[in-house]
C-alpha cells in the first residue's frame, strides 16, 4: 500500500498522534497514552534471533492469536536485537516487560494460557542467572539491562524496524524536521561540534571537527557515507542497529548532508548481513515514498537520495580510504593521507564519511541538545557507547553505556561474571588490532583516552573476556594471524612485518622461542606501528605488545621451562594423571590413539609415558573422574 506523502511538521505530528497509543505499553512508564491493546507481545527478528529461530515463533504466535479471536486485544512486533542473542529468540510480553529466553514455537500454547489469560508468566521461560540460578521476571530488574543507558540504541527492541510510523512516533525525522526549518547548516555542524561526539568507528575523532572541516570546502559535488563495514570478529553493534532503527541512520546522514552541502549519500554495508541490507532497502524505499528522502523534504527546498553499497567482506574495507575506493568500484585498498576525504573522497570530490553508531547519536542531539549529549561520559570522551560482551562471561551480548563505566561493572554486574567459578585473567578490548588488560585495569574507567593510555583501545567496541584457561601468547598468536591474512599486501611493514611476527609468536607456542624474540617483538612492533600505511597495519602488533606488557611471564615460561601455564599450547602441553583421583577404569587407555598409557585395570593407577603422549588431549575428554591434567 502507498505510504502518505509527509510534507510538512503538522503530517509528523498527525502520524505521531495515531501511532503513539500503539506504543504506550510497549514506553512502560513513559507514555500516558492508553493502548488500544491489553498486551504487546514483541518478537526479537535480529539476526542472532532469527538464527535461533524466531520467525517460527512469530509465525505460530500469529496463528494463536487467530485461533483464540485475540486479534483486537494482542498485537505481535517484530522488533530489533534486545541485545542478549545468546538467549535468543528472545520474547518480551509488555505490560511490564516479562523477559523470555529461548521460547521455542512448542512454547506458544502455554505461553498463551498462563501469561496472556490469566496473568501468570511462564517460570520456565523467564530469565535465569546462569550463577545463581535466580529467576528476573522483568526486563528493568535484569542485572543485564539496569545499568545501560540506550541512545544508539533507543529504539531497538521498542519499534518495529519496518514500520515508519512507529519510527516517527518516537521522535523519528523531528531532527531533520528541526534543522532544516529551525537551523543553518552552520548551526547543525555547532550543534555536533558543541556535543563533543567522536567517531564510533574506532579511531575516535571529533565529529564535529569532521563535519566542520567538510562544509568548508567549496565544491559543487559532495557526498555523505555511512560505513556499515563492520569488519571485528565479534562485533555486531552496526548491524544491530541497521536491523533494529534503520530509519534513524538515514534520518542522521539526511542532516549531515544538510550540514555539510552534500546532495548524495551512500550506505557501505557488507552482504554478510541481509537482514540489514533488507530494512534498509526497506527503509530507504519508504522514506522515498513519504518524500522524507528525495526532492524537497517537507517543503524546504532540501533534497538529498540514499544508496546502499555491498562490501565483500574484506577487513580493510572498513579503513576509510578503502572504503571510499571500493563503493566506486575499485579494489579496496588504503592510501596515505592527507588528502583526507572532507577534502578528496568519493570520486575526489568532499565526502563526510562517519560510522553506523556515530550517525545514530545524531538525530537525538539535534532534538535534545548538545549539551544534553555532553552531560553523558567522561571529560574527553562524551555520550555512551555500546560494547558487544563475549568470550568467557557469564551474560555475553550488546550493550551501551555510559563512556566511563568500568570494566568491572561491565564484566561482573552486566556480564554476570566468569563461568563454572573460574577467575578473570584478562580482557580485549578493541578488536583484533586492540589489547588485552589484566585484572589491574579492571576498575579504569574506560573511554578512548584511558584505554589508548593503558595501552589499548575502544576500537568499534569488541570486548572479550579470557580466564585462566586461556593462553596469553596463544592469543596474541591468534590475533596476530587474523590481521596478517587481513593485510591488503600494499606496504611491506604490514605485509612482512606482520608475517615475521606471527612467526616469531608462533615459534614460541611451539616451544622454539628464546629471550631474545621477545625484544625482537618489541621492536619490529613498534616499527610496524610507525611505517604503515593505515590503522591496519598501524594497530596489528597491539595484542602482541600488549600481552608481552602484561603477561611477559606466560612468555617466559613458554620460552624458559617450554611450558603452556594455561595448558592451551598443544607442542607444549604436558598430561598428567592424578594418582588419588585415578580409579583405574582403563577408558584412557582404550582411547589414547598412540598407546602413551599403561596400568592395571582396578589394580593399580595408570600413568602417561611423556615421550609416547602426542598431547592430542582425548584421555581428558574421557576420563571418568576427571583425574587427567593439562599442564
Ligand atoms: C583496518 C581498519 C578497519 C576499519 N573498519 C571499520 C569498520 O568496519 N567500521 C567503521 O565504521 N570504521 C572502521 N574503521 C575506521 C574508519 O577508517 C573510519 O575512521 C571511520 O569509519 C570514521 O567514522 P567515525 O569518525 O564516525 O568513527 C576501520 C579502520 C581501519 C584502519
Ligand atoms: S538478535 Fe535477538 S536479542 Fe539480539
Amino acid at each position: 500500500m502507498a505510504l502518505q506523502k509527509i510534507q510538512s511538521l503538522e503530517d509528523l505530528n498527525q502520524i505521531k498522534e495515531k501511532t503513539l497509543p500503539f506504543l504506550s505499553l510497549r514506553l512502560q512508564n513513559h507514555s500516558t497514552v492508553p493502548a488500544p491493546y491489553s498486551h504487546s507481545i514483541m518478537v526479537c527478528a535480529g539476526t542472532g534471533c532469527l538464527s535461533s529461530n524466531s520467525q517460527k515463533v512469530k509465525d505460530r504466535l500469529v496463528e494463536e492469536i487467530k485461533n483464540r479471536k485475540l486479534q483486537d486485544k494482542v498485537e505481535i512486533v517484530k522488533t530489533g536485537c534486545f541485545g542478549f542473542c545468546e538467549l535468543g529468540p528472545v520474547v518480551v510480553v509488555h505490560p511490564q516487560g516479562y523477559f523470555y529466553c529461548r521460547v521455542q514455537p512448542e512454547d506458544v500454547t502455554e505461553l498463551f494460557d498462563n501469561h496472556i489469560a490469566q496473568g501468570k508468566p511462564v517460570q520456565r521461560l523467564l530469565y535465569k542467572n546462569p550463577s545463581t540460578g535466580e529467576v528476573t521476571e522483568k526486563m528493568d530488574d535484569n542485572k543485564f539491562f539496569q545499568p545501560q543507558t540506550r541512545v544508539s540504541l533507543r529504539n531497538c527492541g521498542v519499534i518495529n524496524p519496518e514500520e515508519l510510523k512507529e519510527y516517527i512516533a518516537r521522535d523519528g525525522y523531528y531532527a531533520l524536521a528541526k534543522a532544516l526549518m529551525e537551523m543553518t547548516p552552520e548551526e547543525v555542524v555547532q550543534a555536533i561540534t558543541a556535543s563533543e561526539l567522536r567517531g564510533r568507528g574506532g579511531a575516535g575523532f571529533p565529529s564535529g571537527k569532521k563535519w566542520a572541516f567538510t562544509a568548508s570546502v567549496q565544491q559543487e559535488m559532495k557526498y555523505v557515507v555511512c560505513n556499515a563495514d563492520e569488519g571485528d570478529p565479534g562485533a555486531f553493534m552496526d548491524r544491530s542497529i541497521l536491523e533494529g532503527d534503520p530509519h534513524s541512520i538515514l534520518e542522521a546522514m539526511a542532516i549531515a548532508a544538510y550540514a555539510v552541502g552534500a546532495k548524495e549519500g551512500y550506505i557501505y554495508v557488507r552482504a554478510e548481513y541481509p537482514v540489514a541490507v533488507e530494512r534498509l532497502e526497506r527503509a530507504i524505499e519508504d522514506a522515498l515514498q513519504t518524500g522524507l528522502l528525495g526532492e524537497n523534504i517537507l517543503g524546504t527546498g532540501f533534497s538529498f537520495t540514499v544508496e546502499i553499497r555491498l562490501g565483500a567482506g574484506a577487513f580493510v574495507c572498513g579503513e576509510e580510504t578503502a572504503l571510499l575506493r571500493s563503493v566506486t568500484g575499485q579494489r579496496g585498498e588504503p592510501r596515505s593521507r592527507p588528502p583526507y576525504p572532507a577534502v578528496s573522497g568519493l570520486w575526489e570530490k568532499p565526502t563526510l564519511l562517519n560510522n553506523v553508531e556515530t550517525y545514530a547519536n545524531i538525530p537525538q542531539i539535534i532534538l535534545q541538545g548538545p549539551a544534553w549529549f555532553a552531560s553523558m561520559g567522561t571529560e574527553g570522551s562524551k555520550g555512551t557507547k555500546i560494547f558487544s560482551l563475549a568470550g568467557k562471561i557469564n551474560n555475553t551480548g550488546l550493550i551501551e553505556v555510559p563512556m566511563g563505566t568500568t570494566l568491572r561493572t561491565i564484566v561482573y554486574d552486566i556480564g554476570g561474571g566468569i563461568p563454572q567459578g573460574k577467575s578473570f585473567k584478562a580482557i580485549q578490548t578493541g578488536g583484533p588490532s586492540g589489547g588485552c588488560l589484566p585484572t589491574e585495569h579492571l576498575d579504569k574507567p574506560i573511554d578512548y583516552d584511558s584505554l589508548t593510555e593503558i595501552g589499548s583501545m575502544m576500537g568499534s567496541g569488541g570486548l572479550i573476556v579470557m580466564d585462566e584457561s586461556d593462553c596469553m601468547v596463544d592469543i596474541a598468536r591468534f590475533y596476530l594471524e587474523f590481521t596478517q591474512d587481513e593485510s591488503c599486501g600494499k606496504c611491506t611493514p604490514c605485509r612482512i612485518g606482520t608475517k615475521r611476527l606471527l612467526e616469531i609468536v608462533t615459534g614460541i607456542t611451539e616451544g622454539r622461542g628464546s629471550l631474545s624474540d621477545l625484544d625482537m617483538l618489541v621492536e619490529l612492533g613498534h616499527d610496524i606501528q610507525e611505517a604503515s600505511l593505515c590503522g591496519l597495519g598501524q594497530t596489528a602488533p597491539n595484542p602482541v605488545l600488549s600481552t608481552l606488557e602484561y603477561f611477559r611471564d606466560e612468555y617466559e615460561a613458554h620460552i624458559k621451562e617450554k611450558r603452556c601455564p594455561a595448558g592451551v599450547c598443544k607442542a607444549l602441553a604436558r598430561h598428567e594423571i592424578d594418582l588419588e583421583k585415578c580409579i583405574s577404569c582403563s577408558i584412557c587407555t582404550k582411547h589414547c590413539p598412540v598407546q602413551a598409557i599403561s596400568g592395571e585395570r582396578k589394580i593399580k593407577p595408570f600413568t602417561i609415558n611423556p615421550d609416547i603422549c602426542t598431547n592430542c588431549g582425548i584421555c581428558v575428554e574421557k576420563c571418568p573422574p576427571k583425574a587427567i591434567l593439562r599442564r
